[in-house]
Parts: C-alpha cells; structure tokens; sequence
C-alpha cells in the first residue's frame, strides 16, 4: 500500500504535485518514507528506471543529443551530491523527530539521485574508471560557475550559521524549487529518446514533490511560531534570489537545449508525433519555448509556495 503522491503510476507530475500535495514532517517521517518509496516508488526500479528499459543504440553515438544528455545528467548528478552532503547539515541541526527524520530520508534520496544520473552516463558509454574525469569535462565549467555559488550560499547558512529555517527556506524556495522545473522538462523531452532516462527524471521528480511540499511545511510552522523571523528569511530569499539572476543559468540552460534540438532534428523519426504537453509535439517545439515554459512553471510553483508559508512578499 503506497500513499497516491509516491505511487509510480498515479503520482501527480512534479509541477502539479509540488502544487496541489500538502504534506507534513508529522506524517512524512522515517516510517512514512519506508513504506512509501524503498517499498513503493523504488520497487523494482533499484536504479531509477524499470530494468527492461535500456539505452538506444543512438544515444550511445557520438552527437548532439548524447553530449546533451551527458552534459545534463553530469551536472545534476553533481547538484544532487552537493546537496546531499549540505543537506545533512539540516540533519545535524533539526530541532525536533519529525524534521530530523525528514532530513535524514531526503539526504538518502539525493544521495540516490546523485547515484542513478551518475550511473546513466555509464549506460551511455562512458567508460567507469574514468567516470570523474568525464563528469568534468561534461560540466565543470558549468558546476564551477552555477553550482559552486549556490553551495557556498547554502553553506554558510546551514553549516557555518547553523540556521535551520534559512536552511530550509533556501532549498525549498531559491535552490531546489528553481531547478525543480528544469527536471520536469527533462522528463517530458527525453521520453521518446530515452526512455531509462525518462524515469529516473519522473522517479527524482515524484521524490522532489515530497521534498518542495514538506520542506514548504516546515518553513510555515517555523513562521508560524516564530514570526519575528520573517524579516530575517525574507532578505535571505532576496538574496538567493538575486544570485540566481547574476549566475549564468539562462546561458546554460539555452546551450543544453541548442544541442537538444540538433539531436532532435537528426532523431525526428524516432519522436514522431510524441506531444512534450497536451496538443504541442515536441518536434514542433523550438529550445527558445521549451526554456520559457519551465521558467513558467517555476514562477508559478515558486508564487505558490512562498503564498502558502506565507512569504509572499518576496516577490
Ligand atoms: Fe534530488
Ligand atoms: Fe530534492
């Protein structure tokens, strides 16, 4: 028995879920988690994806569309090991059972994350004992100027101020909510093309609706009782903000799917009349739409969140 929002087949999509679900660290705790995804969205998926699925021959050639994928599952399978290790920091600090139960399943699933994007660049070719050097040279360049920032933000909060409201505010709000929409995109785009690839999207995708939906409860108990911090959490939201507009996530994004596109031009036959979303074919899409509606989506998912903690302000 799975509860509908861990459930493989009837979990909501991230946008979607991250919208409508409410949950709270009362009810997703460490027994939750075990029932809901070790015995419910993992089952029979140990590496994100159903194991019949395997990697297309032409993924695995040299071309736009394989260095896309590398480029993209490099870079987020680093993201997911930064915030691992800053995510147990939260551990370290959280002031009750619920939480620090919470924190503690969230490390073991980005830990996970980290592991199936990793993993995938082996199913397409990447030879294993040369897997860390590979990763940087698909991403370093763009780990060092996105990532390397934004962990040094998160930090200096969670580790160095000890600030476990900030903690929590930073990664539901500026780090994971932003890249949140991005792994949506992901999902829907590699569908056709790589279908392995697609799941470990939608599986990392139905783990991040717990973790936007807890990690907004959170905050808005913290608030709750505490409102003389929100002040303090609003001019730490600004900031983050702030960072994600002098970063150069835009350009890499648009770069990914300028490669993307060359891919899907020269695979057009294998997509055929695949919709990305309801009545618009990917074939017809252009990389220009498809990075304007996952920045849509993540001004909505984020106005909806900072409404419900009651931290609207910040926009
Ligand atoms: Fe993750
Ligand atoms: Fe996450």
């Amino acid at each position: 028995m799975t509860s509908v929002e861990a459930d493989w087949d009837r979990a909501p999509s991230l946008v979607d879920g991250a919208m409508s679900v409410e949950l709270t660290p009362r009810r997703a705790n460490l027994r939750y988690w075990l029932q809901a995804v070790p015995q419910g969205t993992l089952l029979g998926r140990p590496d994100g994806h159903d194991p019949a699925l395997s990697v297309p021959e032409f993924m695995r050639e040299p071309g736009p569309l394989r260095d896309a994928l590398r480029a993209e599952y490099a870079f987020r399978s680093v993201a997911e090991e930064k915030a691992t290790r800053a995510l147990s920091y939260l551990v370290a600090i959280a002031p009750d059972t619920d939480t620090l139960e919470f924190y503690a399943t969230q490390v073991l699933d980005e830990a996970r994350h980290a592991m199936v994007f990793r993993n995938h660049l082996l199913s397409l070719g990447v030879p294993e004992d040369n897997l860390w050097q590979a990763i940087e040279a698909f991403a370093g360049a763009d780990v060092h100027a996105v990532l390397d920032p934004l962990e040094e933000l998160g930090l200096k909060v969670m580790r160095d101020d000890a600030d476990f409201l900030g903690g929590v505010v930073l990664m539901t709000i500026v780090i994971e909510g932003a890249l949140a929409p991005a792994a949506e995109l992901s999902e829907r785009k590699w569908r056709p093309l790589d279908p392995a690839a697609a799941e470990i999207d939608r599986g990392a995708g139905i783990d991040e609706i717990r973790h936007l939906t807890v990690g907004a409860a959170i905050a808005k108990q913290c608030l709750e009782e505490r409102p003389g911090e929100k002040d303090r959490v609003l001019d730490l939201i600004r900031r983050g903000m702030h960072l994600w507009t002098v970063l150069p996530v835009q350009d890499l994004v648009l770069r990914r799917e300028v490669l993307f596109q060359r891919g899907l031009e020269q695979h057009a036959a294998v997509v055929g009349d695949y919709e990305i979303w309801p009545g618009r074919r990917l074939v017809d899409t252009t990389p220009e739409e498809r990075t304007a509606t996952a920045e849509r989506w993540s001004a909505e998912m984020k106005a909806s969140r900072l409404a419900y903690i009651g931290l609207e302000e910040a926009l």
